[in-house]
């Protein structure tokens, strides 16, 4: 017998953990008396099942010759064109359908960003805390991580400035800055006009590339909030912009997208021919038609409402319960709150199971999203899966947990 296969892996594969965190929570969800803020996951009431499911018919039926077939890497041309244009209404930039690269979730585009720019060792600045799946994938490819904190105007670049500086001096050159600008996930914050400002300036003096992931813009709540996206301000092709399907339709159906500086598309578009030769050419034509019909403006609309009362559900049961030694954040849009709790000792993580098995419910530990392993003393708060009722119930549970522990 020769040793075991596992000693062939990679060490890069060696090295992922599964998380413990995840294996609880699973546990988590079978159970009906503990209520669940840990996943961040679209509330399935809410699936418009019957319209897809007429969409789905309809481009099988009349379209199948082409959306059973194989296609092109970038993306079938009629996804594209409406994406274009959605993305026009949208977000405010004009994007040439010929610079969308359509990907199997915004998952895939990270896992591209990641592949295309990290080399082992390399720099990647992102905000602290960040996107937990992100972070797995630029240390996968072996980024190390810089990470920036948070308030309530979102990245505070003005440390940003002194980080990219110290790091200059220091003879390093990081690959890219990824930040999530719009009801952050997990920090629930926006970045401010001027911190986007501020950003896209220190971009240019350094020349470096900036990642803009951006899956809640499109269903903000607060509608006086400036959400303008990065890549309409950015006048130097400097910003990779990517978003999903998953928040405004379906997660299931696992397409995402980039429009890439102009000048990354080609090898971008190799990459992925390389990685999975398209995105499935069905979910494609049917994302296209549910743009094209209105479907996506129709369900956004509704999900607006559905997803501000559960975030108004959560903040004002915090005002009411929460003790004063507690930040958090009041989202304009997304799934999020997270918060910090500033009681000597508190450890998010190592409560976890008594909050789970004696005040019945659960959150995610923050620790985990700060990539220098501080915020201990932090979780994450999803609204998106509870009903309103059980979210104040919830948040109840959880002060008095964070009272008594
Ligand atoms: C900030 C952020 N980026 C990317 C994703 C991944 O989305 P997808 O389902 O398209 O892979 C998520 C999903 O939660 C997210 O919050």
């Amino acid at each position: 017998m020769g040793n075991s296969l596992l000693e062939l892996l990679s060490p890069a594969v060696k090295r992922l953990r599964a998380s413990e965190i995840r294996e609880l929570l699973k546990l988590v969800r079978k159970s009906k008396e503990i209520i669940s803020f840990a996943g961040g996951i679209p509330d399935p009431k809410y699936f418009p099942k019957e319209e897809l499911a007429e969409i789905a018919t309809k481009v099988i039926t009349e379209q199948g010759e082409y959306s059973l077939q194989y296609s092109e890497t970038k993306g079938v041309p009629e996804l594209r064109e409406a994406l274009a244009d959605f993305l026009y209404r949208n977000r405010g930039f004009k994007a040439d359908p010929e610079n969308i690269i359509i990907t199997s979730g915004s998952q895939q585009a990270l896992d591209i960003v990641a592949r295309a720019f990290i080399c082992i060792g390399d720099k990647v600045i992102t905000e602290s805390p960040s996107y937990l799946a992100a972070i797995g994938a630029f240390k996968l490819a072996g980024a190390e991580l810089v990470g920036i904190k948070i308030d309530e105007n979102g990245m505070k670049t003005f440390i940003l400035e002194d980080v990219l500086r110290k790091l200059k001096s220091e003879g390093f050159k990081p690959k890219f800055i990824y930040t999530i600008p719009v009801a952050q996930n997990p920090g629930g914050v926006t970045m401010s006009r001027d911190r986007k400002k501020h950003l896209l300036e220190l971009a240019s003096q350094y020349d470096l590339l900036v990642i803009e992931d951006d899956p809640y813009s499109y269903f903000v709540f607060d509608e006086k909030a400036d959400i303008t996206s990065l890549k309409a301000l950015d006048k130097e092709d400097r910003v990779l912009y990517m978003s999903t399907i998953s928040k405004i339709l379906a997660p299931g159906i696992r397409l995402g997208w980039i429009v890439p500086p102009e000048e990354l598309t080609r090898r971008l578009e190799l990459l992925k021919q390389y990685v999975d030769l398209h995105s499935p050419t069905l979910n494609q034509y049917i994302f296209a038609e549910a743009i094209k019909t209105g479907l996506v403006d129709r369900h956004v609309k509704k999900l607006k409402n559905v997803y501000k009362v559960k975030r108004d559900a959560m903040v004002s049961a915090m005002e009411e319960y929460f003790p004063e030694y507690t930040w958090y954040s009041r989202p304009i849009g997304g799934f999020f709150v997270f918060t910090y709790i500033y009681k000597q000792g508190f450890d998010a993580k190592s409560y976890l199971t008594v909050a789970i098995e004696k005040y019945k419910v659960a959150y995610v530990p923050g620790q985990g999203f700060h990539p220098d392993g501080t915020g201990e003393n932090s979780m994450r708060l999803s609204f998106s899966y509870p009903s309103p009722e059980t979210i104040r119930e919830g948040i109840k549970r959880l002060s008095q947990l964070i009272k008594e522990l």
